[in-house]
């Protein structure tokens, strides 16, 4: 540990009664997980007595499992694909941000009480915030209408004075709607389109400052409806999907010479502030990355 790190844990008071601790994250599929790596890594480096573990849990298991969770005593759990809108119902209380979102990712137990919050809408905003400068007028495209999407929308709207338009592409027409009115609520000027008009996704897609894909396309190889030719030098193109790392989109991104933000920025900035909620600690970031990227560093 860093004296830097050392000193700036210090300052901060743990509320750690129980010195050994145990979080896991909760999903269906689950083995393609990269957060038992990170948060392991960081507890050991900081040499907390704490253990991170993954459980596959189907839909239907939800409601038992998180009874379970309670019996134990869990720290904390991370949530993914299918429970983030189910598990808001099971919890005690949410966070302001995770109930504007319905969308959970981290729960914490906070004297008994299981507290949801949404760290994905900070997993999106920081490295956004670091690659793009002025949001002012910004033109937004954001290919998806699920969890990811309401978690850039509520992170959009702290900028909500200053952004343009925001255009959404969904498949499905319902939740597509849902977003819609969840970002009007919001403040944010959103209008919806169906992904499979081509001609208007090449057309927003062209004007487009930001393209942000909250799909789950090209998680198993699937070509991005966005291709080469829909995107401007100028634009900022941020696949949130981190496995692999170079999606067909980012491909795309790089011929078009645009600015890239990868799924894993999101994956460690989610992982940072979850780990800072759990702990009071501040998250060494540089151990979760080097954690995640191994002795061949950060793909450029
Ligand atoms: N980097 C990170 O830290 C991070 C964090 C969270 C999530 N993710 C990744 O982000 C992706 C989405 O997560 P989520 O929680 O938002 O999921 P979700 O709530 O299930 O939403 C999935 C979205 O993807 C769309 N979609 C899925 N397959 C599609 C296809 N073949 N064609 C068109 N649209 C398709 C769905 O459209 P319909 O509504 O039409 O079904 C929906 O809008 C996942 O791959 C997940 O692994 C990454």
């Amino acid at each position: 540990m860093s004296s830097a790190e050392k000193d700036s844990s210090t300052l901060i008071k743990v509320d750690d009664d129980i010195k050994s601790k145990t979080f896991c994250i909760i999903g269906n599929p689950i083995e393609h997980s990269l957060s038992p790596l990170i948060h392991n890594a960081s507890f050991s480096y900081m040499q907390l007595n704490y253990s991170y573990i993954a459980f596959r849990v189907p839909a239907e298991e939800l409601e038992d499992s998180v009874q379970a969770m309670r019996r134990i005593g869990i720290a904390g759990f991370n949530v993914t694909i299918p429970h983030k809108v189910e598990i808001t119902r099971l919890l005690d209380k949410l966070s302001d941000e995770a109930a504007l979102a319905n969308s959970v990712n981290t729960v914490k137990n906070e004297k008994g009480m299981l507290v949801g919050y949404n760290t994905d809408i900070d997993g999106i905003m920081e490295p956004l915030e670091k690659k793009i400068s002025n949001f002012e007028g910004l033109e937004v495209l954001i290919l998806g209408a699920g969890g990811s999407c309401r978690a850039a929308l509520v992170g959009l709207a702290r900028k909500k004075n200053s952004i343009g338009t925001i255009s959404i592409f969904n498949r499905n027409q319902d939740r597509l709607n849902q977003v819609i009115q969840l970002g009007r609520n919001l403040g944010l000027n959103c209008i919806p389109f169906d992904i499979e008009d081509s001609s208007n996704l090449a057309k927003v897609s062209k004007n487009s400052n930001l393209i942000l894909n909250t799909t789950s396309i090209g998680l198993h190889g699937e070509k991005s409806p966005i291709t080469p030719d829909f995107i401007s030098k100028n634009t900022t193109v941020f696949d949130i999907v981190y496995k692999p790392i170079t999606t067909d989109l980012i491909y795309n991104a790089k011929i078009a010479g645009s600015q890239i933000i990868f799924g894993y920025e999101m994956l460690l900035s989610q992982g940072y502030k979850a780990f800072e909620l759990w702990t009071g600690l501040k998250a060494p970031k540089e151990i979760m990355k080097k954690a995640l990227f191994g002795i061949f560093g950060e793909p450029q």
